[in-house]
């Protein structure tokens, strides 16, 4: 079975990242060819500054190490180490519908909040499509937010493969990992890079707990009975067991648990639970051309693997010299 996923490097990693795909692409390893991405072209629509942008890459490159991806076991590579997806990308914008990228729910997103949009934001679907049928993978996991992203790209490559006659595109499918929906923010919005409502896993201990206690909450007095569908509830469970979350959800429901002790608990939780990685980071980052060296020999694993399926992509569509 073929994995493939990615991640934009438009900032540090944190942890909805960590829940919605790190960990999911960490789990999956042992279970098929793993081909993961940092997604710096993605990034370009963001980040408008080019040593920043290698940093970031090198930074999710340490995150996804330091969680456990294995280098020898999967493929990890930087996006424009492979620039053949740029011309997969032109391939497939060529045969994508306007309608469609017009429902793509990003671009839609900024043009709502009065923002201008260029066109890389409009046509990022199309690099994403590109970016996963260069590789036909089997399955394709994402947090539940990318869901539209690769219906896109199954629309795309039916397209393709209808308009040249050729079954050259697998249909992708998504993974959406179960009982992880979205992890919230710090201000009870979708944790994202783009709020500023993180909470970043690798952070100082110092820097985290002021961020979490900075967790929005109600003004529910301490012995008051509290509503476990708050934010700071749901950031909770994702480090507890299913038993002890209902003791604890029960004891909040009951009143008596302060907001303030919640807090406490979770950044105690958080911490521990880092903590083997943290370390893992730490080593990882001692050993700078380590990375490099990773992403190097992934960049040649990659195109390895994408080589037949654009070599079918070229033939199908009538490019370059005939072979
Ligand atoms: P961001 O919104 O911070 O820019 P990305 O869009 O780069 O994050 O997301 C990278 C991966 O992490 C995607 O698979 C996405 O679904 C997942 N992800 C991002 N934020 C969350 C979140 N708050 N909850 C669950 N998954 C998330
Ligand atoms: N768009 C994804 C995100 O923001 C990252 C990404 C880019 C991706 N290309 C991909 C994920 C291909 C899966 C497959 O999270």
């Amino acid at each position: 079975m073929r994995i493939l996923s990615g991640i934009t490097s438009s900032g540090e990693c944190h942890l909805g990242n960590y829940f919605g795909a790190i960990r999911q692409h960490v789990d999956l390893q042992a279970q098929g060819e793993g081909i993961y991405f940092i997604a710096d072209y993605h990034s370009m629509t963001s980040v408008r500054d080019g040593e920043l942008r290698r940093r970031l890459v090198r930074e999710v490159a340490l995150d996804y190490l330091a969680c456990g991806l294995d280098p020898e076991q999967s493929i990890l590579y930087r996006q424009s180490d492979v620039p053949e997806v740029c011309e997969l990308s032109w391939i497939l914008g060529s045969i994508t519908p306007m309608g469609l990228l017009e429902r793509g729910h990003a671009y839609k997103d900024k043009v709502a909040q009065g923002l201008s949009a260029d066109h890389g934001l409009f046509a990022y679907p199309v690099l994403m499509a590109a970016d996963i049928l260069m590789y036909n993978p089997d399955i394709v996991p994402v947090g539940s937010d990318q869901k539209q992203h690769i219906e896109m790209a199954r629309d795309i490559a039916q397209r393709f493969n209808h308009v040249y006659g050729a079954e050259v595109f697998k249909l992708p499918e998504p993974r959406i990992l179960e009982g992880v929906s979205i992890v919230p923010g710090t201000d009870g919005r979708k944790m994202s890079k783009s709020y500023q409502n993180t909470l970043r896993m690798f952070w100082p201990a110092k820097q985290l707990k002021k961020a979490v206690m900075a967790i929005v909450t109600d003004s529910t007095p301490v012995d008051a009975p509290k509503d476990t569908e708050a934010p700071l509830f749901h950031l909770w469970s994702l480090f507890a067991s299913k038993e002890e979350r209902d003791e604890f959800f029960g004891r909040a429901r009951a009143g008596g648990l302060g907001y303030g002790d919640v807090k406490k608990d979770l950044l105690a939780r958080m911490l521990d639970f880092f903590e083997p990685m943290r370390a893992r980071r730490a080593e990882l980052e001692a050993r700078p051309d380590e990375v490099e060296e990773i992403l190097a020999a992934g960049c040649v694993r990659a195109r390895e693997a994408a080589a037949p399926v654009l070599d079918a992509c070229r033939s199908a569509a009538g490019l370059g010299r005939q072979t």
